[in-house]
């Protein structure tokens, strides 16, 4: 059963995206080698709750930490641990929050000093088919047309790994709602959308092989070939000429650009 959001729910939802898109701004402004992840987890649940609002992750189906903290190979739902982070990692931190009874979900990948070109090329690829996913998310398109946007620019264009196991979805008072966003798919299939329509659109991209499997603790999603995996989401609402994208990765960015321990895109 798909929701269409009224413009006040539009409104609530854009809150609890940004509360995302400010905490992992913090993030951006404190990744360094040496920390852990479960230092930046606590962080993250106590910025949420300075802000008047929850951690949705925690306790999802029983996951057990505020954020998702996704190194190197990880694809998704990495458990934050007491691992130091070192230069040439990347890390995807994919968080939750739940404000007036709005979900927020969305994620970033950071490169902790230089992880060398092919690694660069694939977050650079990644975000990119994150938008060109978003350029099709308008009234009148087709979920497939979103998905189709995402694999032309990532496995079409590159030959990197598009996963199929995991997949966006829709996003309002649930964490997860539907429609499902596969990254991959036929341009004009799926559910036709209309304007209210909020999607967290996420790729998970891989530099080599698709194939992906879920460790013994029921969460970690790691690749096959161990090669390195990138994620990126973003909450959007579906909008008659364009959609609106309801977290920003502009402060995020900028947050990056000034902390000399990450990599930035060029
Ligand atoms: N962005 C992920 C998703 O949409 C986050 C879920 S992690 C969980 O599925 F811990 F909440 F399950
Ligand atoms: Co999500």
């Amino acid at each position: 059963m798909i929701y269409y959001k009224t413009k006040p729910e539009i409104e609530l939802m854009r809150n609890s995206a940004m509360l995302v898109s400010r905490t992992l701004t913090e993030m951006a402004k404190i990744l360094r080698p040496g920390i852990t992840t479960l230092e930046l987890d606590k962080l993250i649940g106590a910025f949420i709750r300075d802000n008047g609002a929850i951690p949705s992750f925690l306790n999802y189906r029983g996951y057990p930490f505020n954020s998702c903290t996704s190194v190197n190979e990880v694809v998704v739902h990495g458990f934050p641990n007491k691992n130091e982070l070192k230069e040439g990692d990347i890390i995807s931190i994919d968080i939750g929050v739940i404000k007036e009874g709005f979900h927020g979900d969305h994620a970033y990948t950071f490169a902790i000093g230089d992880p060398g070109p092919d690694v660069k090329q694939l977050i650079q690829a990644t975000k990119e088919s994150l938008y060109k996913g978003i350029e099709k998310a308008v009234a009148g398109n087709r979920v497939g047309d979103i998905s189709f946007a995402i694999q032309e620019h990532t496995e079409k264009k590159y030959g990197f790994g598009v996963v199929r196991e995991l997949v966006g979805h829709g996003l309002g008072r649930q964490l997860h709602e539907d429609p499902q966003v596969p990254n991959y798919g036929r341009r004009g299939s799926g559910q036709k959308m209309k304007e209210g329509l909020v999607l967290a659109i996420e790729p998970m991209i891989n530099l080599g092989k698709r194939e992906v499997y879920t460790e013994s603790d029921g969460w970690t999603v790691r690749t096959v070939d161990h090669k390195v995996s990138v994620h990126f989401e973003h909450d959007v609402c579906v909008q008659k000429n364009k959609a609106d994208i309801l977290s920003d990765y502009s402060i995020i960015e900028a947050a990056e650009k000034a902390n000399p321990n990450l990599f930035s895109g060029n």
